[in-house]
């Protein structure tokens, strides 16, 4: 992992400009780096984002949607970059277990023996993998979301605000898992569930507003 225990004074470029990018700055300079700046086609109106890619510089991508956020990291991989995981200096991470590349772990965010965390996974606030689990890049787990041990979460999948999963569940790729759900079975891939026990929710896709990424030109 290229884990930022130690930024100590260097430069990180910060990849999306919303909301969950200021939150990644703020634990970025905690941990001694200085941050460059941020880089987003469609920035906040008054943020000024970075023209070029400093050099001498890592990147981290701070973007919340999962599908989009796997995008800028891919493009910025094929451009040779230094991807970077920061970690709050709360987070807990076991000696046993690893993290990859690009991860992002909140205040108070655990990793238990034994587990791994693939590259580009976001742990919110409080968020809880225990041991012997294996979450595969992309993820996001929000604020007290929690899994039991033997655990494997597939690519992109999103664990909503204070979702539980049952101990040797299995959840798949792309899957959405509602706030508060408590997941008791395996979950298929591209599956949105909710409630307790978790059930399928199915009606059609609402989409968010997000930038034009493939209008960008500073990779
Ligand atoms: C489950 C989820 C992904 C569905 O999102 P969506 O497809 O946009 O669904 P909608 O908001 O249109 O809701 C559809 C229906 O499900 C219900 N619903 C949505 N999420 C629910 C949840 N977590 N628990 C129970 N019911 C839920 C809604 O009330 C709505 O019911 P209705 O049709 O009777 O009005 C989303 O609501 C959710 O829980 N996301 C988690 C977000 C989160 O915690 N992110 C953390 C990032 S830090």
């Amino acid at each position: 992992m290229n884990e930022d225990r130690d930024g100590r004074g260097r430069n990180l470029v910060i990849y999306g400009a919303w909301r969950y990018a200021h939150v990644v700055a703020e634990t970025a300079g905690m941990r001694g780096w200085n941050v460059a700046g941020f880089v987003d086609p469609d920035p906040p109106d008054g943020l000024n984002t970075l023209t070029e890619f400093p050099a001498d510089s890592a990147a981290i991508v701070a973007i919340g949607d999962n599908g989009l956020r796997a995008f800028v990291y891919d493009q910025l991989l094929k451009g040779g970059r230094t991807l970077v995981s920061i970690l709050h200096p709360t987070a807990l991470v076991s000696p046993s277990a690893t993290v990859g590349d690009g991860c992002y772990l909140a205040e108070y965010a655990v990793i238990r023996a034994n587990s791994s965390v693939a590259a580009g996974t976001l742990l919110n606030s409080g968020a809880v993998v225990s041991h012997d689990c294996h979450v595969g890049p992309f993820v996001t787990f929000g604020p007290n979301a929690a899994t039991g041990g033997y655990v494997s979460i597939g690519e992109r999948t999103l664990l909503g605000v204070g979702a539980s999963v049952r101990p040797h569940c299995s959840i798949g790729s792309g899957c959405r898992i509602g706030a508060g759900a408590a997941v008791v079975g395996d979950v298929q891939d591209e599956m949105t569930v909710i409630n307790v026990p978790a059930k399928p929710l199915n009606h059609n896709l609402r989409t968010d507003k997000q930038s034009d990424w493939g209008a960008n030109r500073i990779w």
